[in-house]
């Protein structure tokens, strides 16, 4: 399976947009992961489909939203119009999971769900079926910066092989936390493809960053 560079926007600078897509881009990312926050289901504010909108409008890389929303059903149709890609909603956040997932592939865009570093991997493997990627925390949602929790890597080689055994090779396993380069060779060994990262990236030379990144996963 490909391995995916996904600059997580959230470490960027939002005065500047514009100028760290172009870096993005030119480094080779694959996608662009966008954090939603609410306030409430983690504690902290980001940003919603009104900045999806206009960055979807200048970039031709995918637009991956992940949304750390309490009821996300009321927001999936404003981010797929707004031009996401991919949508992942955080099982914690949502009791009808059969239901929200097949509202987000209506759209014609991939679905995913996220599930927090100790949050039973169970969901995940009822889920599987119906999901595209499956994004499982490294952190606890809500900041960048924060370290990588290494239990991670039991809960994404138990999920890489549930998923093989099962036919279901072709779902993406997504990581998202303290990623970083002196890290990332480790975490794709144990299972994820979609590797999101932050401040790994954006601190220092966001281009050779992700170039340095792409060389480690080779
Ligand atoms: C955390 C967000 C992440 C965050 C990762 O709640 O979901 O996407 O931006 O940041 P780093 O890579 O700095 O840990
Ligand atoms: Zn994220």
């Amino acid at each position: 399976m490909k391995n995916k560079i996904a600059p997580s926007l959230l470490s960027a600078n939002f005065a500047n947009l514009e100028l760290e897509l172009r870096r993005c881009e030119e480094g080779g990312a694959d996608l662009l992961h966008f954090d939603v926050m609410d306030g409430h289901f983690v504690p902290n504010i980001t940003v919603g489909p009104l900045l999806v909108e206009p960055i979807a409008r200048i970039t031709k890389l995918p637009i991956d939203c992940h949304l750390m929303i309490s009821e996300p059903d009321k927001f999936i149709e404003s981010f797929a119009r707004a031009g996401a890609n991919m949508i992942s909603v955080h099982v914690e956040a949502v009791p009808h999971l059969h239901r929200t997932l097949s509202f987000i592939k209506s759209f014609n865009i991939q679905a995913g769900i996220a599930l927090n570093p100790i949050t039973p991997l169970d969901y995940a493997f009822d889920a599987a079926e119906y999901c595209d990627f499956i994004l499982l925390m490294s952190v606890n949602p809500g900041f960048g910066g924060q370290s990588f929790i290494n239990s991670f890597h039991k809960r994404a080689r138990t999920l890489r092989k549930f998923l093989d055994e099962n036919n279901l090779s072709n779902v993406e396993i997504e990581v998202d936390g303290g990623v970083k380069l002196d890290n990332v060779r480790e975490i794709a060994d144990s299972g994820a493809n979609i590797l999101v990262s932050g401040s790994g990236l954006f601190k220092g030379d966001l281009v050779q960053n992700i170039k340095a990144m792409r060389k480690l996963l080779e």
